[in-house]
């Protein structure tokens, strides 16, 4: 065993919410150390989600030599499809607010090397086993590099951002795990080589299933089907998947390219039950999943890592606990929103396997009372655009 790595905050994860944070605490002037199993080139080639909130763009656009308004496209509406017509919902009409497609990994590109440059003490390929003396001033995080040599990391303070399977999470609530909910469904995902089939995103509402119809770039576009959790992503034809996706969108004939990625996501909602034990804390996926319907999992570690870093600052610079004893419940009040909005558009948009004629008449009947109502739309374009941040 090497002698221990002392910082401020170690935080596990160079994901978008340790990133951020560590942006977060050093112009705060409060040191970090991340660590993330994945080398920089997988972090920066994980596809994930693409659309930002409105709260989510104006702090990454503080990030030196951020894209987010360059190669990032302003969205002001989206389209709900179902009974074969489109109806919008117009963002800033009803809101005032706006949301960016900016694909996360482009966003990670940003942050790994806008933290680089600024000398960030950042190592990849290193694994976090385990996080020892939670309960202590000083609790640390149990390491093993690249090379297999352990090693710790002895901080004020440990954040785990390290997603869905984290092992932070294990440390602060032991096996009392969390709130959890499946579905009896997933997306099939596809990129293509194709310019856009619409100029905004359409969430259709069908007989054979739901899909969307998203956009990466002018010559790149991602869609996604409802399918089986089951459903594996190499079985169908690319004429198969084409067929599939134009019958769930009636009306719109889909510009059609090369497939060249494909991936099955399944959906989960879970909450962890404790967000903080002493000092260390989890945020983003690590504390969180939502299912991908309302595009909100970026969106909310960002929001968790705001109150974070606030809270990080006033224990550190002014020793004042206040701010974080109040941690988890601020931050819950925002993620069991987006947890009920998620769920709420999913299971209005999805088609359950169950379903009976009642279900589907009464589902339609809800999506004509969202869309037909002022109300209703306000709603969906709050939620959607983002809360503003506390
Ligand atoms: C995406 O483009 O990947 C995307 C967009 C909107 C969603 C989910 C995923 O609700």
């Amino acid at each position: 065993m090497t002698a221990p790595v002392r910082t401020q905050v170690a935080i596990v994860g160079a994901g978008p919410a340790g990133l951020i944070l560590s942006h977060l605490l050093a112009a705060a002037g409060i040191d970090s150390v991340i660590l993330d199993q994945r080398s920089r080139e997988e972090i920066e080639s994980t596809i994930r989600a693409g659309i930002l909130e409105q709260g989510t763009v104006d702090l990454l656009a503080t990030i030196p030599g951020s894209r987010v308004h360059t190669v990032g496209q302003r969205h002001d509406g989206i389209e709900l499809r179902f009974s074969g017509e489109g109806h919008r919902i117009d963002f800033p009409g009803l809101t005032g607010r706006s949301v960016w497609l900016y694909p996360q990994h482009e966003a990670l590109k940003d942050l790994l090397a806008a933290r680089l440059a600024a000398g960030q003490d950042l190592r990849f390929g290193v694994t976090a086993t385990a996080v020892a003396d939670a309960d202590s001033l000083r609790p640390r995080v149990q390491a093993v590099d690249d090379a297999g040599v352990a090693f710790e990391v002895e901080a004020d303070f440990v954040v785990g951002a390290d997603g869905s399977h984290s092992v932070v999470r294990k440390a602060l609530s032991g096996s009392h795990g969390g709130y959890f909910r499946e579905y009896p469904f997933a997306w099939f995902g596809i990129l293509c080589e194709a310019p856009p089939s619409a100029e905004e995103l359409i969430y259709s509402n069908s007989p054979a299933g739901f899909a969307l119809i998203s956009q990466r770039s002018e010559t790149v576009q991602r869609m996604y089907f409802q399918c089986s959790p089951e459903a594996d992503a190499s079985a169908m034809s690319e004429a198969q998947i084409w067929d599939t996706l134009q019958e769930r969108v009636p009306g719109t004939s889909l510009v059609e390219g090369p497939i060249f990625q494909r991936d099955v996501l399944r959906f989960r909602s879970f909450v962890a039950r404790d967000l903080r034990r002493g000092r260390v804390a989890i945020v983003g996926d690590a504390a969180h999943t939502v299912p991908p319907t309302g595009a909100k999992g970026m969106n909310l570690a960002v929001a968790d890592v705001l109150l974070l870093a606030r809270a990080l600052e006033a224990l550190l610079l002014r020793g004042d606990a206040g701010p974080l004893d109040g941690f988890a419940e601020a931050a819950s009040d925002r993620i069991w929103k987006a947890q009920h909005f998620s769920w709420w558009m999913t299971s209005m948009l999805h088609l359950a396997p169950e379903a009976s004629e009642f279900d589907r008449q009464r589902q339609l009947g809800e999506l004509r009372s969202v869309v037909g109502s002022e109300a209703g739309r306000t709603y969906l374009a709050e939620a959607y655009t983002g809360w503003p941040f506390a």
